[in-house]
C-alpha cells in the first residue's frame, strides 16, 4: 500500500503521529526524510508523545540516539543521522540491537543515510515544504516490505490503495 500524498498542518501531522505512537505494534521502523526544517522531528515528538513519553523530546541531532522506555517492555529509539558521514557510522551507534528489538519503534531522521542498513521492513515517510504555504507540508508515505500496519491516515489523505 502507498497513501497517496497529502498536504498537512502541523497540527494533523502531530495528531497522526500520536496515533501511530499510541497504536502501532512494534517491531516498527520508520524512516524519515525530508530537507531541514520538513518537520521530521515534530513526527517523531508526536510519536514519542503517543506511546507516553512525557518531558523534554530534543532532538538528537548531537547525540544520533535517544531512547526512551516510556512503559515497560515498549520502546522507542528515536534517531537522527544528519551528522554522520558513512553509513557504517550507525554500526557503533548500537543499530543491529535496535534493528532486532521486537518492543521498539525506530524512529529515524535523515534515514537515507543509513543506505545498505536500512531494514527491509519498513514505512518510508517523506516530508516537504509546500510551495507558497509555509505552514503546510507534502507528506508522503510508503511501505517497503511488510511493516506493521498504521492506524489511519492523517487528515487531508484523500485515499489508501
Ligand atoms: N505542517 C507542518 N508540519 C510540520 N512542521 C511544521 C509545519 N508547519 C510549520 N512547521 C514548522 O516547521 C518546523 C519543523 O522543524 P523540525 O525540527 O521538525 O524539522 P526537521 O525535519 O526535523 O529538520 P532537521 O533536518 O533539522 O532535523 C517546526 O518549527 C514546525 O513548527
Ligand atoms: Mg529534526
Amino acid at each position: 500500500m502507498t497513501l497517496l500524498p497529502a498536504t498537512v498542518s502541523e497540527a494533523a501531522l502531530e495528531a497522526w503521529g500520536r496515533e501511530i505512537g499510541s497504536s502501532v505494534r512494534a517491531p516498527a521502523f520508520f524512516a524519515l526524510h525530508g530537507p531541514l526544517g520538513a518537520g521530521k522531528s515534530v513526527l517523531a515528538r508526536a510519536i514519542a508523545r503517543g506511546m507516553g513519553v512525557t518531558g523534554a523530546v530534543p532532538s538528537p541531532t548531537y547525540t544520533l540516539v535517544q531512547p526512551y522506555e516510556p512503559s515497560p517492555g515498549r520502546r522507542l529509539v528515536h534517531m537522527d543521522l544528519y551528522r554522520i558521514e558513512d553509513p557504517d557510522e550507525v554500526i557503533e551507534l548500537g543499530w543491529d540491537d535496535f534493528v532486532a528489538d521486537p518492543e521498539a519503534l525506530l524512529v529515524v531522521e535523515w534515514a537515507e543515510r543509513a543506505a545498505e542498513h536500512l531494514p527491509r521492513d519498513r514505512w518510508d515517510v517523506r516530508l516537504s515544504p509546500e510551495p507558497g504555504a509555509p505552514e503546510l507540508r507534502r507528506l508522503e508515505v510508503e511501505r517497503a516490505g511488510r511493516p506493521p500496519a498504521l492506524p489511519t491516515a492523517p487528515r487531508g489523505f484523500p485515499e489508501h490503495r
